[in-house]
């Protein structure tokens, strides 16, 4: 599934702004996958994306968030009521919302995108039948042997199996679901005897060594997010990048606090204050917490930010996507010389 690539090295949908056609296109020119991430944004924009992508002729990914709708309870009202008092600001609860499942389906029919991916749950049989007929080649990320069970019955092409270390969300298909915190390696040496359809190693990989361990334990190809966050192309705001670099975070931890879903990033003050508070209701809080962000990066302050980034953060380089695939080819080419 991925030999028609150079590498089998994969770049992260990446949510929020990160993942631009830029980075998506620099990727995929250097031998790898790149992938746009159609998670909040409009059909409209998405679509202007798979258009760019369409016409450079280059292999390229679209990722999709299933929907879910987590009810809204007294608990969501008593953290808006905090964060309202706390930051002198006035926040909503908005109406439950599909993130355009269905248009962003068939845009991605429509372009006949390469790869399709999904994250949060796993599509129906037949969504996934469509999707394959229609020649793209339908990933799902998982977290245990449970999901990748569902995703291989279902239909899936491949799976990507997401580590505890991973930055951002996690994939889980319920919000809820704390024993799927497994490391990386112990996930893919339990799953690959289980599963027949190729696997993805994604989380904590951030160098030719970890791709070449992952390789090696059976993987077909890797998926790499926070590797690419601080490159040129990256569209994370300067705050962010600058916070990953600085000396000023020394870890990550996972967190609702900000989206009311689980996902690891810098380990800031808004998170150790709202962590106990922050009820596990998706995507409400994920809305709810958007002005207090926005505000934040108005006033360049990366206490109030999400900073989704993977245990390995420290080790994130900066220049162009060709620097950072460069290198991370010499440290792959040197472990398997
Ligand atoms: C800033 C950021 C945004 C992310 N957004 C998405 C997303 O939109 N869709 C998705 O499937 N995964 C998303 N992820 C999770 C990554 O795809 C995934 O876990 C990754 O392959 C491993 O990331 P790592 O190399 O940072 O550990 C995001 C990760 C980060 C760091």
């Amino acid at each position: 599934m991925f030999n028609s690539l150079k590498y089998p090295i994969i770049q992260a949908p990446m949510a929020g702004g990160v993942s631009t056609v830029d980075l998506a296109l620099a990727v995929s020119q250097n031998g790898g996958l790149g992938f746009l991430a159609a998670g909040y944004k409009t059909p409209e924009v998405i679509e202007k994306e798979i258009l760019e992508c369409n016409a450079s002729g280059l292999p390229f990914g679209v990722n999709l968030f299933v929907p879910q709708n987590d009810t809204v309870d007294e608990a969501l009202y008593l953290y808006k009521l905090r964060l309202e008092e706390d930051f002198q600001i006035k926040l909503t609860i908005q109406e439950p919302h599909d993130d355009f499942w269905a248009e962003k389906l068939e845009l991605v029919m429509k372009y006949k995108v390469p790869y399709v991916s999904f994250t949060f749950g796993c599509p129906s049989k037949e969504i996934i039948e469509q999707l394959k007929k229609n020649s793209s080649h339908v990933i799902v990320t998982v977290t245990n042997l449970s999901e990748a069970k569902i995703a291989e019955n279902n239909g899936a092409d491949a799976i990507c199996l997401q580590g505890v270390e991973a930055g951002g969300h996690r994939a889980t298909f319920q919000n809820v679901n704390e024993d799927s915190h497994v490391p990386l390696m112990n996930l893919i040496n339990t799953i690959h005897k289980e599963i027949q359809i190729p696997i993805i190693a994604a989380g904590g990989i951030i160098n030719g060594k970890d791709i070449h361990l992952a390789l090696s334990a059976g993987t077909e190809a890797v998926q790499l997010g926070t590797a690419f966050l601080c490159t040129e192309e990256s569209g994370a705001n300067f705050i962010y990048k600058k916070a990953l670099q600085s000396d000023q975070f020394s870890e990550t931890a996972l967190t609702r606090a900000f989206t009311g879903r689980l996902a690891r990033g810098l380990k800031n003050d808004f998170m150790s204050k709202y962590e106990s508070l922050a009820p596990a209701i998706y995507p409400a809080v994920h809305t709810l917490t958007q002005p207090i962000r926005a505000k934040a990066l108005r006033e360049k302050n990366p206490h109030a930010m999400s900073l989704w980034a993977s245990t390995r953060f420290k080790e994130v380089k900066q220049g162009t996507v060709k620097d950072v695939f460069e290198q991370l080819i010499k440290e792959l080419n040197l472990c398997q010389s």
